[in-house]
């Protein structure tokens, strides 16, 4: 079937098989890699995606059931070659391991911070409690997403 949606801000007309997923849309159809498909059971978090203003496992939705929403990946946060104020608290907290689960904390982080750009640091573990990781011990995570709010009071440079 054919279904319209806007992903990264990109309006897309795609044909997809009815049991498609949209974890499989993404990266094998329109090649965004940087989603990640770790159980592929709604478990891990690894393929977190926002689909309107929400923060989804998108190994848990059929590529049809997105039809007519509005997407964004990883690939969706730099802006003019600049990295997201998120991507660069993450670098500069150094909260990145071996990376796998990383779009997907990132993704969370971000739906959370668009709802409340002021969380707890108990309100961030909630915001990525549904990421795992098996590298870091989640406070780096925690750490660079207080780090991105810093970053977003000044004006998100
Ligand atoms: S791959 Fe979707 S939640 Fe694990
Ligand atoms: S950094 Fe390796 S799984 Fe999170």
């Amino acid at each position: 079937m054919l279904i319209q949606l806007i992903i990264n801000q990109i309006n897309y007309k795609v044909d997809v098989e009815p049991n498609m997923r949209l974890l499989d849309l993404l990266r094998d159809k329109l090649g965004l890699i940087g989603t990640k498909e770790g159980c592929g059971e709604g478990e891990c978090g690894a393929c977190t995606v926002i689909m309107d203003g929400e923060s989804i496992n998108s190994c848990m939705v059929m590529a049809f059931q997105a039809n007519g929403s509005n997407i964004t990946t990883i690939e969706g946060l730099e802006e003019n070659g600049e990295l997201h104020p998120i991507q660069k608290a993450y670098m500069e907290e150094g909260s990145v391991q071996c990376g796998f689960c990383i779009p997907g904390m990132i993704m969370s982080t971000k739906a959370l911070l668009d709802k409340h750009p002021n969380p707890t640091r108990e309100e961030i573990r909630e915001g990525v409690s549904g990421n795992l990781c098996r590298c870091t011990g989640y406070n780096k995570a925690i750490n660079a997403a207080q780090k991105a709010i810093e970053i977003l009071k000044e004006g998100g440079k």
